[in-house]
């Protein structure tokens, strides 16, 4: 595996496992900084690998691939969440400085393990059981009400790995693969949620932490399309409980780096943890042109265990608008209409091959008047997916 070359003048080299868009979004960042990425690639022409020199190319759960992309870096990050505990167990035997740590990732790869640590911790969940059998299941859903909602503990993005069960029966695939597989699914309650809310904060090896305002995060199909910051009109009280829930979450997990926690906002003004995410997250698009310090800068600035930008918001709205693959393969063609129609707007695509409903982009734009802005990130996110043609 050949090293990444070094800058001059003591600057650390950041190695990040898996080469998506937001190991690639990073890199605007680390340029900026003087900082040095390598990046663990799936493929040559990852996103990431696209505009990182340093990309050789290794399956994340390939122990030697991983060690000896490890060897070059000083500290290493993730991706995403699939890396294997045996993979993560050789890093620290190995004494490969890792941040997440893989005692606090595990709360962010396996929900099963995240809805039993948050709820030893009092942290407000869905009400929540694990389940081998549709029996389980039945007095599960009997208990709480229908429909309820499976998941499987690891591997999801997405929506994928999350289904509306109406009855027991609905599970009994699901229920075969995992009993095959020696585990188990997480059931919850189907939460009657009035929206989606995210909290995004950094906190450093040495205890520092800076939160974000809190956002609105809108799913289509289990998927996010939408974000706004900070989340309009939102109770200030339950704007502080849920960012004091994220901080003591960081700080008892001893989270490292960015992490999100997705939140469901209740009825009655309180809200529950959807799950938690360890990394850059979709929720914090917005933060790369609409504060201070966005979120990639930030992730990089915390696992070098570096003081933490400001995560003040520049604006006193922005919204980001997700770029999902449509029918058009052609993506370059919409840049003239979209930058001359709204020059606001900042469009953020991540080099990847159009499939039907895959992340491909995001667009931010930011403001004073919320419906509007809604307005013009929907129309050049669909105007670069092709939904739309004029
Ligand atoms: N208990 C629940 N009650 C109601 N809706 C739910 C529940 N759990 C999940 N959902 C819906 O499904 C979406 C996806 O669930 P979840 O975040 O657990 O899955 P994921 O595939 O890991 O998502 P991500 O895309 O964030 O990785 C949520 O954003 C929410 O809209
Ligand atoms: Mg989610």
């Amino acid at each position: 595996m050949t090293a990444p070359l070094r800058a001059p003048g003591g600057f650390p080299v950041v190695g990040i496992i898996g080469g998506g868009q937001l190991a690639r979004m990073c890199a605007g960042p680390a340029a900026e900084l003087g900082l040095t990425l390598s990046v663990l690639a799936e493929a040559a022409d990852s996103s990431a690998a696209l505009v990182i020199p340093s990309a050789p190319v290794g399956a994340h759960s390939d122990v030697e691939a991983v060690l000896a992309f490890a060897r070059e870096c000083d500290v290493v990050t993730f991706d995403h969440e699939h890396v294997p505990a045996d993979v993560l167990a050789a890093l620290a035997d190995a004494g490969v400085p890792m941040h997440p740590t893989p005692e606090a990732l595990v709360f962010a790869q396996d929900k099963l393990a995240m809805r039993e640590r948050l709820t030893a911790l009092g942290i407000p969940c869905p009400r929540w059981t694990e389940v081998h059998t549709t029996a389980e299941v039945t007095v599960f859903g009997d208990d709480v009400g229908w429909p309820v909602v499976a998941k499987t503990p690891r591997g999801g993005y997405d929506g994928k790995g999350v289904r509306v069960v109406g009855a027991a029966d609905e599970l009994t695939d699901w229920l075969e693969r995992a009993s095959a597989e020696g585990s188990s699914l997480l059931l919850e309650e189907m939460v009657g949620f009035t929206r989606e809310i995210a909290v995004l904060l950094a906190r450093s090896p040495s205890g520092q932490a800076a939160a974000w305002p809190v956002v609105e995060t809108v799913q289509t199909d289990g998927i996010c399309t939408e974000v706004i910051a900070p989340a309009p009109g939102i109770d200030p009280d339950l704007a502080a409980r849920a960012t004091e829930a994220g901080l003591r979450v960081a700080g008892e997990l001893g989270v490292t780096g960015v992490l999100a926690v997705e939140m469901f906002e209740l009825p009655d003004g309180g809200f529950v943890v959807n799950e938690l995410a360890m990394r850059p997250h979709n929720s914090g698009h917005w933060s790369m042109d609409g504060a201070v310090t966005g979120q990639f800068e930030q992730h990089l600035r915390a696992v070098l265990d570096l003081p933490l930008g400001s995560p003040r918001p520049r604006h006193a709205w922005t919204v980001m608008g997700n770029i999902l693959g449509g029918e058009h393969p052609e993506l370059y063609p919409a840049y003239r209409h979209v930058m001359a129609r709204d020059p606001e707007v900042k469009a953020h695509l991540y080099g990847k091959g159009v499939r039907r409903g895959r992340k491909i982009g995001h667009v931010n734009v930011s403001g004073d008047s919320v419906a509007d802005l809604r307005r013009r990130a929907r129309h050049a996110a669909d105007y670069i997916e092709g939904a739309v043609t004029e």
